[in-house]
């Protein structure tokens, strides 16, 4: 008897017993719960996983039975011709110990899910605003013009080139800081486009695959002269606009300037939303007619794009910022009482920005890689000398290309440390 009890108690010590087994429970005919496992020890304390809430439809819709899903191409193939959203379950059974979730629907269908897909696909608010802010698109964090050298980090070229890590590395802080600086590139012109390829593939534009920025007699674009280039996106004339500049520094200038100007555009539309909000009404809902006329390569172009100066999508979060003085088309297709207080806005918007720029002078074997989306960016003029002119090859890569490998390299170290992947 007391052999019993002691064997008893060290059994119960070693594994708390399950106090509570996973279950599910059809709510309101349509929803179904599902309530993970507690073990003892969790009761005690009352932590242990929440519920997790299913809408009946969604469920249906996502069966992972080889009939409604195409596991090779990671697809849905379900015949939605035929799709029913009154689908409801009928009846549901679970395996504690496989920790699957079985259902028979009112569609004579019957599924099955495993525990840990369902949680990583959670309704719960908190998991999707996790998914939402990191592997959909990391949150971006804005910043004013003295904190540059705070937020700008730096990355050795070889290493982003050579270790998956440091590629990461750099993606990420493109995406959340909007600016990143790599050092120690060599100094051909082929380094934007093994850059673009490490990540994915170049964006062309009317300019080509890489652009030469370099003082041209007779140029043909406002960039390609040694005058100051005031703040700037690139290419605002597009309805598709590059995403993210690549711009390699082979030769700088030794003259005091050729340095750049950068302004975090999303710091200062949040200055404006808060502190003058007329502005920032203006500035988000005017259309702006975007131009570049002009040929390339014996090719004529003729380039428009209206969008106000800054894009929001329809929670009011950024999408993008438009601003360029010379590619800014002479047509401003808007009533003729909306113009003046436009360019009031504007100019406040212009000064601010001026006044927020941080200036710094890349060297020889630097590349510059910045949101083209967000980030306002310029150059101080420059003279060359016979023996000294400076040469920067440009490229751009899109954001599409950019989260797409950022998520592949996630996934990728989150099940090579074991975590649970999205
Ligand atoms: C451009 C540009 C920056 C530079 O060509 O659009 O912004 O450093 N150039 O010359
Ligand atoms: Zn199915
Ligand atoms: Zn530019």
């Amino acid at each position: 008897m007391m052999l019993a009890q002691s064997i008893r108690r060290a059994i119960s010590q070693l594994t708390p017993p399950m106090c509570r087994p996973l279950s599910a429970r059809i709510v309101d005919k349509v929803n179904i719960e599902v309530q993970p496992a507690q073990s003892g020890a969790e009761a005690g304390t009352g932590a242990g996983a929440a519920a997790l809430t299913f809408p009946g439809v969604w469920l249906r819709d996502n069966c992972r039975c080889p009939a409604c899903y195409h596991s090779s191409s990671q697809s849905r193939q379900l015949d939605w011709n035929h799709f029913d959203p009154g689908v409801h379950p009928l009846a549901l059974h679970v395996d504690a110990a496989k920790e699957q979730l079985y259902v028979r629907w009112s569609d004579a269908h019957e599924s099955s899910y495993e525990l840990d897909w369902l949680r990583r696909h959670s309704f719960d608010g908190q998991s999707q605003s996790a998914y939402l802010n990191d592997f959909y698109r990391p949150r971006t964090s804005h910043w004013a013009g003295a904190q540059f050298e705070q937020i700008a980090q730096r990355f050795s070229y070889d290493q982003v080139m050579a270790e998956d890590e440091a590629l990461q590395h750099w993606l990420q802080a493109l995406a959340v800081y909007g600016v990143v600086l790599l050092n120690g590139a060599p100094l051909d012109e082929g380094v934007v486009r093994r850059l673009a390829e490490r990540v994915g593939f170049i964006r062309r534009t009317t300019y080509g695959e890489e652009f030469i920025v370099q003082a041209k007699p007779g140029a043909k674009n406002y960039a390609y002269l040694s005058l100051p280039l005031p703040l700037h996106t690139d290419l605002p004339y597009y309805e598709y606009k590059p995403s993210v500049n690549l711009l390699h520094c082979v030769v700088q200038t030794q003259s005091r300037g050729g340095s750049n100007l950068l302004v975090d555009a999303y710091h200062i539309a949040d200055r404006l939303r808060q502190e003058q909000p007329e502005h920032f009404e203006r500035l988000s809902r005017t259309p702006v007619d975007w131009n570049d006329i002009g040929s390339e390569d014996g090719r004529e172009f003729h380039n428009i794009w209206r969008a106000p100066v800054i894009c929001l999508d329809a929670a009011g979060d950024y999408t993008r910022i438009n601003h360029s003085v010379p590619q800014r088309d002479s047509h401003f297709n808007v009533p003729l009482a909306q113009v003046l207080p436009w360019y009031e806005s504007y100019a406040r918007f212009v000064q601010m920005a001026r006044a927020d720029a941080h200036s710094f002078k890349t060297q020889p074997g630097d590349v510059l890689t910045f949101n083209n989306l967000r980030l306002l960016h310029g150059r101080t003029g420059y003279d060359d000398t016979a023996d000294n002119s400076r040469y920067i090859v440009g490229a751009y890569l899109d954001w599409d290309i950019i989260y797409s490998r950022l998520r592949v390299l996630k996934q990728r170290l989150n099940k090579a440390s074991g975590t649970a992947a999205a």
